[in-house]
């Protein structure tokens, strides 16, 4: 694996050892002196074209516990928003020897661009471009079901275990909102399909994409009716992304207070889902909108434990792509 573009691209193989990684990662991190030295003299670029809170800090820390050099780029503040081109910039941090690229673009597809041009000889992580894809943040998704949930489906239990060689074969996960903006949504249907979990998205008729029936997935337009009959172990809350909705077919329909009424999660739909579902969200929540503060705060999310664990998904995330055959090995964790 030379790049992480897409959870589309991953083999089950590949899924299982990123999550295995992570597994591994996050056992390191409890240790009183947490910083590894795997990617000493290696730097890696953090290039963000679009805001971001968690994935930016996330990738930063994780850069850092493996003791690489840090450069952390934004468009706000640099010589693109005096018009200089994806390209020059990229030519610029090769120039520089960026030994890894993570990448948020506005663009759907710009990280591919990045990864294929030849402007750069780095390894190239999607920190989320456009509509399109989000992988790592499926992959926390992932990691977070498996240390709740692995084995459910099955019948076997192993909550708050590491998840190693967990299996999610079987489990059902609600994806709920606005699927037609979101990168999240694409990210975790792919990469929950290749690990064999079913997903349903729910969403207002107007806020689903153009041919989600070729997704490997189901799609419903009630959310009371997929909670209750359905009874899915993971609910997973989209943000509904008000900057990315226009006039016409783009913009908010139905209305905030509609969508909160028949999409959003609250205290009533929390009490009609299995006791053991888990609670999800990639943030940043708009709370009152697609989520109640009283869901959101509630013992069955994980939205905060969510964060945590993205910092050992992107440990091993940049450990897989940059440390080589010593990877291959996992003999300086
Ligand atoms: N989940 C997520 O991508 O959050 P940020 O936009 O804060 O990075």
């Amino acid at each position: 694996m030379k790049h992480l573009l897409s959870t589309a691209d991953l083999s089950r193989d590949e899924a299982v050892g990123l999550l295995d990684t992570a597994a591994r990662m996050a056992a390191t991190q409890s240790r009183e002196i947490k910083k590894l030295p795997t990617l000493r003299g290696r730097t890696v670029v953090n290039l963000f074209f679009e805001d971001s809170t968690r994935t930016r800090i996330s990738f930063e820390t994780a850069a850092k516990r493996l003791s690489a050099d840090v450069i952390n780029f934004s468009a706000k503040g640099s010589s693109v928003s005096k018009g200089e081109s994806l390209k020059d910039t990229a030519l610029t941090l090769h120039a520089m020897g960026a030994d890894a690229v993570v990448v948020r673009h506005w663009a759907s597809g710009a990280p591919y661009q990045l990864a294929h041009a030849g402007w750069l000889d780095a390894a190239v992580l999607n920190a989320g471009d456009g509509t399109h894809m989000h992988p790592t943040q499926a992959l926390l998704d992932a990691y977070t079901m498996r240390r709740h949930l692995a084995g459910r489906a099955q019948g076997l239990r192993s909550p708050h275990d590491d998840g190693v060689g967990a299996d999610l074969t079987g489990l059902r996960v609600a994806i709920v909102g606005d699927v037609l903006h979101s990168r999240v949504a694409r990210a975790n249907v792919a990469l929950l399909h290749t690990l064999g979990a079913e997903v349903t998205l729910v969403a207002p008729p107007t806020l689903v994409p153009v041919g989600v029936e070729a997704w490997p997935c189901r799609t419903s337009y009630d959310l009371d009716a997929t909670l209750v009959d359905w009874q899915p172990d993971a609910v997973m809350m989209l943000r509904v992304q008000r900057e990315r909705m226009s006039g016409g077919a783009g913009a908010f329909f139905p209305s905030p207070l509609e969508y909160a009424r028949y999409y959003g999660l609250d205290a009533r739909r929390l009490a009609t889902l299995p006791e053991h579902a888990i609670v999800m969200h990639p943030g940043p929540m708009n709370r009152g909108l697609e989520i109640s503060a009283e869901a959101a705060d509630s013992d069955r999310a994980v939205i905060v434990e969510q964060v945590a664990n993205g910092i050992a998904v992107r440990m091993a995330a940049l450990y897989l792509l940059m440390a080589g055959d010593r990877s291959a090995e996992g003999n300086d964790l």
